[in-house]
């Protein structure tokens, strides 16, 4: 009988193929038992020998990590759509598929930005806080007044997936919608009633600018003091993304100067965000603790994908879902 595979995963996993897993003889599991993610040296040392790797985005995945796990390492499976906290490269150079877990995630993380956009707008989250302090005295004609979502000008900074899913919710809101991506896509702008603009147009023109957009060495900071500068007085910042997308610095600048309206972060350029950040003393934002893709459904399908990618990797097959530069993808 040959030896059941080795694989370290980094979390305990929601969904039912992880559940089929763990009574898997095929599979030896070392599975992190607690929410908070193994330490560098805890993670260096977990990968020695194994044969496959199931990680989060709170993992960096790079060459040390390889390194120690050995050449018998045969797939590194992350159950996100993301994966800037894997070496891809590194990965793709030994050989080793990268899986990752788009699709199923697309509309939940959708609903996500709009969340924000609502909340930011309409002052959801400062007005609920009014009531439970006990602040809620009387009704005036001005009391926690918002901005309109209705009949504003949205703008969606990256149109993959997800920036389209959340264009085509914005129809209901009778709203114009601009967006930019690297890559222009005319075709689904159009699917969506969307109009494609250049970057700095979809920025100038926008009440509400929604960051959609993949995190790369090109688009770390993309939205920086020049960003904010174009931006319309009041215009909120919807980041649904990747926190180093934003520059953090120049964003606490121009909503302290009164540059810009308001953000809705469900990300942050260190998460979790530090508690002392100005952000966080800023009643027009909103900051949430990255859960865009977090309904127990996505969840468990991603975790899913994450098993299927596993499986597919450790067999030798190609990946469900593979981000590899050059082995598979
Ligand atoms: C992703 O999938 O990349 C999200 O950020 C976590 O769901």
């Amino acid at each position: 009988m040959t030896a059941p595979y080795r694989v370290f995963v980094t979390r305990v996993l929601p969904g039912n193929g992880f559940a089929e897993l763990l009574e898997d003889p095929a599979f030896d599991l070392d599975v992190w038992p607690v929410d908070f993610p193994p330490t560098r040296d805890e993670l260096l040392e977990h990968v020695v020998g194994v044969d496959a790797l199931v990680c989060l985005i709170t993992d960096t995945i790079d060459s040390a990590v390889l390194n120690a796990a050995g050449e018998q390492l045969k797939v590194v499976s992350q159950m996100a759509v993301g994966v800037d906290n894997v070496d891809v490269a590194a990965c793709s150079a030994r050989g080793i598929p990268v899986g990752n877990t788009p699709g199923v995630l697309t509309e939940t993380t959708a609903d996500m930005a709009w969340a924000l956009i609502l909340s930011s707008a309409r002052r959801v989250v400062e007005a609920a806080e009014y009531v439970k302090d006990g602040e809620w005295k009387t009704w005036t004609p001005t009391q926690m007044a918002g901005v309109d979502v209705f009949g504003s000008t949205l703008g969606v900074v990256g149109f993959g997936a997800i920036g389209q899913a959340i264009a085509r919710r914005a129809q209901g809101f009778g709203m114009r919608v601009l967006c930019w991506n690297r890559t222009p896509r005319p075709e689904e702008a159009a699917a969506v009633g969307a109009e494609q603009c250049g970057f700095d147009d979809v920025l100038s023109q926008s009440d509400f600018v929604c960051v959609s957009i993949a995190l790369t060495d090109d688009t770390r900071q993309l939205i920086d003091a020049r960003a904010f500068e174009l931006m319309k007085p009041g215009a909120i910042l919807v980041n649904t993304a990747r926190g180093p997308i934003v520059d953090e610095a120049a964003l606490v600048s121009a909503l302290e100067a009164g540059q810009i309206g308001g953000a809705g972060l469900d990300v942050t350029a260190i998460e979790p965000l530090a508690m002392d950040s100005p952000l966080l003393t800023m009643r027009n934002v909103v900051v949430l603790p990255h859960i865009g893709s977090a309904s127990l459904a996505t969840r468990g399908k991603m975790a899913d994908i994450a098993v299927a990618n596993l499986r597919a990797g450790l067999a030798g097959e190609p990946l469900p879902h593979s981000v590899s530069l050059a082995v598979d993808g």
